[in-house]
């Protein structure tokens, strides 16, 4: 089985991204013949410096490796030193429906928060669809804010395969069972992420544990006393179980009968049970 994901070398990687990407890397490079490409071209597509561009791809490469890629059975490369990746993007935007990159939730998201919005962040999901489907890939382990691009890149392959004869696999996604949408600790109904979240919100993969113990203790809950796991009613209540059960591999449904034991009232649910109850032994 082929297996393939993408991370961007820019912005600091956080808990999110542990979640959704590096632990599922380790994981399931074990599964078959795994491909870890760290796509600098992607991250051009918003404003960045050159240098720090440079710097930041090989310590991105670092973490993959601490994180637990293994380099004799894992490839991990750089995107851009494949030309073949920026071809293959310019090819595939022929087959392309300019109404569904139109759709997608992440180009809207981000082109609200730039004043300059470059055509590469528009079709940003066909370099994506072309970094997949290069490598006849089966299996794309990510988390669940790039459903919509996979699904971009699958429909991509199809057109591609009716129109001009079977070329491309189409693949399939590997999204986390628990954890797949880690939410910002101050602001719960939005991703924890760097560039649209809070800093005090985003636990980063590099912050010392003082600090870390600092957010989670923090973490904005909602009201009422109860621990239920309920992530569209409760979703500052409902981030903490589950950022737990990553942490653990505890089910969430066990950590919900631990900690609703009816014992904190109505006063104190807004200090966070579930934080409060992650940082003791
Ligand atoms: P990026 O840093 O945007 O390249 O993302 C790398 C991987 O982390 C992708 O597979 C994303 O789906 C995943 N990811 C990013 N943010 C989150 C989040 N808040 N929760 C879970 N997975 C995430
Ligand atoms: N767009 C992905 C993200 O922001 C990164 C990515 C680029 C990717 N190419 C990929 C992920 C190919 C999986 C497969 O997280």
């Amino acid at each position: 089985m082929r297996i393939f994901s993408g991370i961007q070398p820019t912005g600091d990687k956080h808990f999110g991204n542990y979640s959704g990407g590096f632990r599922q890397y380790a994981a399931t490079q074990e599964e078959g013949d795994a491909f870890f490409c760290i796509v600098d071209l992607h991250s051009i597509t918003t404003a960045y410096e050159p240098d720090e561009l440079r710097e930041s791809t090989l310590d991105l490469a670092a973490m993959l490796f601490a994180t637990g890629l293994d380099p004799d059975r894992s490839t991990v490369f750089v995107q851009s030193h494949v030309t073949a990746h920026a071809e293959a993007a310019w090819l595939l935007s022929g087959v392309t429906s300019y109404g569904q990159l139109g759709r997608m939730t992440q180009f809207k998201d981000k082109s609200e928060r730039q004043e300059f919005i470059s055509a590469g962040l528009f079709t940003y999901p066909v370099l994506m669809a072309g970094d997949i489907l290069l490598y006849q890939t089966d299996l794309v382990p990510i988390g669940d804010d790039q459903r919509q691009h996979l699904e971009l890149a699958r429909d991509v392959a199809e057109r591609f395969n009716s129109r001009y004869g079977e070329t491309f696999r189409v693949p399939g996604g590997r999204f986390p069972k628990t954890g797949g949408r880690i939410m910002d600790l101050q602001d719960p109904e939005r991703k924890m992420s760097t560039t649209g979240g809070t800093p005090q919100g985003t636990v980063l993969m590099e912050d010392p544990a003082d600090a870390v113990r600092k957010k989670l203790k923090s973490a904005v809950t909602d009201s009422g006393s109860d621990v239920r796991y309920d992530p569209a009613a409760k979703p500052g209540i409902s981030n903490l179980p589950e950022i737990m059960s990553v942490a653990t591999g505890e089910e969430i449904e066990a950590l919900e009968a631990r900690y609703d034991s009816g014992g904190y009232g109505p006063v104190q649910a807004h200090r966070a049970p579930a934080a409060v109850a992650l940082l003791q032994p």
